[in-house]
């Protein structure tokens, strides 16, 4: 087990934004989005919007395990749908992604407004098995995409769903079949909530 400030760096969380599927509880019921841990010199914090369940969570408990994973589809999943329980297991008593490389659990001083700008303290994490693998420009991609899908849902501004066009054609060609398959998905849910608002 890594304590502290010092687990920052054995568990990848670098210097920039630092894009990680969080992991909270609340009601017995687990909840993994997509959030970046902002790490410059001395500080690291979050920025949480509200009306998300990882902003209520976060608000009502004060953590949120963050987990490393290289796995675009999972980020593509849970940016716009909640995970099954299956997904999950516990490590320490604490909600954590199965096929997570790392986790890492963080309290978060979190004040109500209409973006939490919460400050972030390391507790302990865990180094379950090191990745690594080639640049995938198409798993890059995903990532970047599912980024446009939610702006594109919140905001409706057409260049967003213009933009996913676009990556969807060089995911096509540069990625492999989970990175097809997490784009697609991705993109029948943006058709379907257009049309359920
Ligand atoms: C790569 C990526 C990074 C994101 N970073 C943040 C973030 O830092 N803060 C935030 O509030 N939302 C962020 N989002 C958007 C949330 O993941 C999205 O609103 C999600 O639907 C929230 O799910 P929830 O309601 O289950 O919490 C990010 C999305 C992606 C794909």
């Amino acid at each position: 087990m890594l304590y502290g400030n010092e687990a920052l760096d054995e568990l990848g969380i670098l210097d920039g934004i630092n894009e990680v599927i969080a992991t909270t509880e609340a009601n017995g019921r687990i909840n993994a989005a997509p959030i970046g841990i902002i790490r410059s010199e001395n500080r690291l914090y979050v920025r949480l919007f509200l009306g998300t369940h990882t902003y209520e969570n976060v608000l009502a408990k004060g953590w949120f395990v963050a987990n490393i994973t290289h796995d675009a589809w999972i980020f593509a999943e849970t940016a716009l749908e909640d995970l099954s329980p299956k997904y999950f297991t516990r490590r320490e008593d604490l909600p954590v992604l199965k096929d997570a490389e790392a986790w890492g659990l963080f309290e978060c001083q979190a004040f109500a407004s209409d973006i939490i700008i919460g400050d972030l303290k390391p507790i302990k994490g865990e180094v379950i098995r090191r990745d690594f693998r080639a640049i995938n420009r198409g798993a890059n991609l995903v990532i970047e995409a599912s980024v446009a899908a939610t702006r594109y849902l919140a905001l409706r501004t057409d260049s967003y769903f213009e933009e996913l066009m676009k990556m969807q054609r060089i995911i096509d060609r540069c990625g492999g079949l989970r990175e097809r398959e997490a784009m697609d998905r991705l993109m029948d849910r943006v058709d379907s909530f257009t049309h359920m608002r």
